[in-house]
């Protein structure tokens, strides 16, 4: 089947043998713990939980350290505590990490200056450096990845399950640039109220310290599975159920440009028992939305398919009614998230590629009230973002503008979130969460 936004790997001897090597490293993740997400989803497919998908939009071979790495864990269990204390409602959390590297485009080349160069496509097939060498899709890259990957796994099974993520540690995630804002006002007086919980239970004799709930947090990781020879070199057969998973992650998603039912993404992922995500723009209809449902979750297995509306803040709400609709009439048991990222990319003034604060809130806003129209649940939230302070979307607490995006504009693909923004983000979600 025709797969859509693959590389153009010159040497395809060496993609074979970097490929038959990725296929003999272990596994990243297990089939049980894919298992247990997609119970948690189905939780979220209930309307009993709330899905908070975060991360980079791509990650980097050059941004890689465990600073980096603690520094985007953080502000995910900070919007998580937010979201969990003030709306009363269970959080599944999802990285974009650990995996997150390919990327698709909107063209093939781009100009730069007067030379046309092929795009870059995501660290682990080239690199961003405006020159033809650069450029070239090096299957070495997918190895790295790879590594990258593991190691980046390592560490956020020590932080989450190692004391890091203990629920008694809530007010020392705050980062320091993040302390003196208002955002960080209103995070400490969650913080506070949730210690001043957790002495009242001790003193009425709860075993805090045999709770595990309280000292370990389940963070599950994703990405597009975009390379699917990538993919394919990690799927495996589990030795309990004899059923195929996708190793390289726990769960995978199609995105807006490779979501074609005939295709070779949505052919792949079928075969996989992993829980699914598809981006859906506007474009979507309730036709194709349907035969997605049928291709991908036949079973209609609770937890197992996360549809992913990103339409803009001004079609949201218009685009999204028919399609919630028509899965509900369907019966089909599908976790509704909205990525308010991608459909509000906008240029600025001075040529950098953004987005407002004000229509990703917009967004979000449109698909509650989409929602709420049709009686069904809102379930979750897909975001870009970083722990780093950089500045790459406009607006938020600290109303970043135009001008200011040279500060710190690092992303290699999209805007991202920064800290106080995200945690800004959490507020409002939980209002939303609470009405
Ligand atoms: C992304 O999530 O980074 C992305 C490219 O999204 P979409 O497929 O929705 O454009
Ligand atoms: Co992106």
């Amino acid at each position: 089947m025709p797969a859509a936004q693959q590389p153009d790997w010159p040497d395809a001897g060496a993609l074979g043998a970097a490929l038959k090597q990725i296929a003999q490293f272990p596994p990243l993740v297990f089939a049980g713990e894919a298992r247990a997400l997609t119970t948690s989803l189905a939780q979220v497919a209930a309307g009993n939980a709330f899905l908070l998908q975060a991360g980079d939009c791509a990650e980097s071979f050059d941004d890689f350290s465990a600073v980096s790495i603690r520094e985007k864990l953080r502000v995910i269990l900070q919007m998580a505590v937010i979201l969990t204390y003030s709306s009363g409602v269970p959080v599944v959390k999802v990285g974009r990490i650990a995996g997150q590297f390919a990327k698709p485009r909107s063209a093939a080349t781009e100009m730069v200056g007067d030379v046309e160069l092929p795009s870059f496509r995501g660290h682990i097939v080239n690199d961003i450096m405006p020159t033809a060498a650069a450029r070239i899709a090096d299957p070495e890259r997918l190895v790295q990845a790879y590594h990258q990957s593991a190691s980046t796994l390592n560490l956020l099974r020590a932080f989450t399950k190692g004391g890091f993520a203990d629920l008694s540690r809530v007010h020392a995630w705050t980062q320091e640039f993040v302390a003196s804002s208002i955002e960080a006002e209103r995070y400490e007086a969650v913080a506070s109220e949730i210690e001043r919980a957790l002495r009242f239970m001790r003193a009425c004799g709860i075993d805090l310290e045999g709770t595990a709930q309280l000292h370990q947090v389940d963070f599950y990781t994703s990405h597009e599975a975009l390379l699917l020879g990538y993919e394919e070199a990690l799927t495996r057969q589990d030795s309990l159920t004899g059923q195929w998973y996708d190793c390289s992650a726990h769960m995978l998603w199609i995105g807006e440009r490779t979501r074609q039912l005939d295709g070779a993404h949505v052919e792949f992922l079928r075969g996989v028992g992993n829980p699914l995500g598809v981006k859906l723009g506007p474009t979507a209809t309730p036709g194709f939305v349907l035969e997605l449902c049928q291709a991908l979750n036949p079973a209609r297995l609770p937890g197992r398919l996360t549809l992913i509306a990103r339409m803009g803040a001004n079609q949201v709400e218009d685009r999204l009614r028919p399609l919630l609709r028509a899965v509900h009439n369907a019966g089909h048991p599908v976790v509704w998230e909205v990525d308010p990222m991608h459909g509000n990319t906008i240029t600025s003034s001075t040529g950098r590629k953004t987005r407002r604060f004000e229509d990703i809130c917009n967004e979000i806003a449109g698909f509650f009230r989409a929602h709420r129209a049709e009686g069904t649940w809102p379930g979750g939230v897909h975001v870009e973002l970083t722990g780093a302070d950089v500045t790459e979307c406009l607006g938020g607490g600290d109303d970043l503008l135009d001008g200011q995006l040279e500060e710190r504009y690092e992303t290699m693909c999209d805007p991202r979130l920064n800290a106080r923004q995200s945690i800004d983000l959490a507020f409002r979600l939980a209002e939303l969460l609470r009405q």
